[in-house]
């Protein structure tokens, strides 16, 4: 079955890829030099990932799954049966599966993702073990414009997981969460959100021993050169991440290992030597200065969980 992208047109394979050399061109020519996070998630960016997830210092997705489980028969109260889902990201399917299984007979699956071989891929598992679900993979942007591909009646459940929305800087954040609360359309939000907490635990998180995370930063620069007609040599340039408390936030970075040019398309990027590209930030939030960023976008907390040790938390938050 073909993807339809937001605005109904189906898409070639690949199509939504072509932003990225137009970003690279703008991102490198600021100062400092950056390159918007999203792009880390291609195919092999994605795989990497998913990896990153069974990391023992990458707490977050053990934690959030484990929250998922453990409160399962509340979330599927709140709930109710029938609910239409949105999926903003669409990770590897194990996340919603855990939802899928917990809540009384989910109407509809609407993964929203940039990558249509990904989201192909997943359609075709949940329909085959979910027969009574309908599948509806939207390729598209979810800080761009959405629209609900379904008529209008449902209970609709939107569902952000993996503390994606502390890769949003707090303005970003609170767009995206009016965007979603209209969208949801006086439903529910399902919200993942990792917390501040001991320097050292985020720094080993986003530091792993396997270089795994390294990797997958790393990756932005082979990506560039696979798909932007780039030059960039990435065994010249290390990861780089760091807990900066005043910001709260992991910033991480691509460093210069030596003074050095990069070639895009014929145009030229000089290096110096300890040079940095910003390639992500993830805020971390306490659960109040998360509940006054949703309140502030019209997202009321319902209810909200967190492990005992603390470490991430779960908001069910419902529009105003
Ligand atoms: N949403 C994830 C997070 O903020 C994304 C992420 C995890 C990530 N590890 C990363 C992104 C390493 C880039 C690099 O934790």
């Amino acid at each position: 079955m073909k993807t339809m992208r937001e605005d109904g047109f189906a898409l070639a394979s690949g199509a939504l890829t072509d932003g990225f050399r137009e970003a690279l061109l703008a991102g490198l020519a600021q100062c400092p030099k950056k390159i918007p996070c999203k792009y880390l998630y291609d195919a092999i960016g994605a795989r990497l990932f998913d990896e990153i997830c069974t990391l023992p210092e990458y707490y977050l997705t053990r934690t959030e799954n484990a929250l998922l489980r453990s409160h399962a028969a509340e979330i599927s109260a709140l709930g109710g049966p029938d609910v239409e889902i949105m999926e903003f990201g669409a990770g590897s399917g194990d996340k919603i599966r855990i939802l899928l299984n917990s809540l009384h007979r989910p109407r509809a699956y609407m993964p929203v993702d940039f990558s249509d071989t990904w989201l192909d891929r997943l359609a075709e598992r949940l329909r085959m073990d979910y027969p009574a679900l309908q599948v509806h993979p939207v390729i598209g942007d979810f800080t761009g414009r959405l629209r609900w591909p379904l008529a209008p009646g449902g209970r609709r459940l939107g569902f952000f997981p993996g503390s994606t929305i502390g890769n949003f800087t707090p303005l970003e954040a609170r767009k995206f969460l009016s965007a979603a609360a209209a969208i949801l359309d006086r439903g529910a939000l399902l919200i993942g959100v990792d917390l501040a907490k001991d320097p050292a635990i985020l720094h080993a998180a986003y530091n792993d021993r396997a270089g795994i995370t390294a990797a997958f930063n790393l990756n932005l620069l082979s990506r560039a050169n696979r798909d932007a007609g780039a030059d960039f040599d990435p065994s010249r340039f290390f990861h780089y991440a760091l807990y900066n408390p005043a910001e709260m936030r992991i910033e991480m970075y691509l460093i210069s290992a030596i003074r050095q040019k990069a070639n895009i398309c014929g145009r030229s990027f000089a290096f110096s030597e300890g040079e940095a590209i910003l390639t992500e930030y993830s805020y971390k939030y306490t659960v109040d200065s998360f509940q006054e960023l949703a309140a502030s976008a019209g997202l009321i907390s319902r209810k909200f969980w967190c492990d005992p040790k603390g470490l991430f938390s779960l908001h069910w938050l419902e529009s105003r």
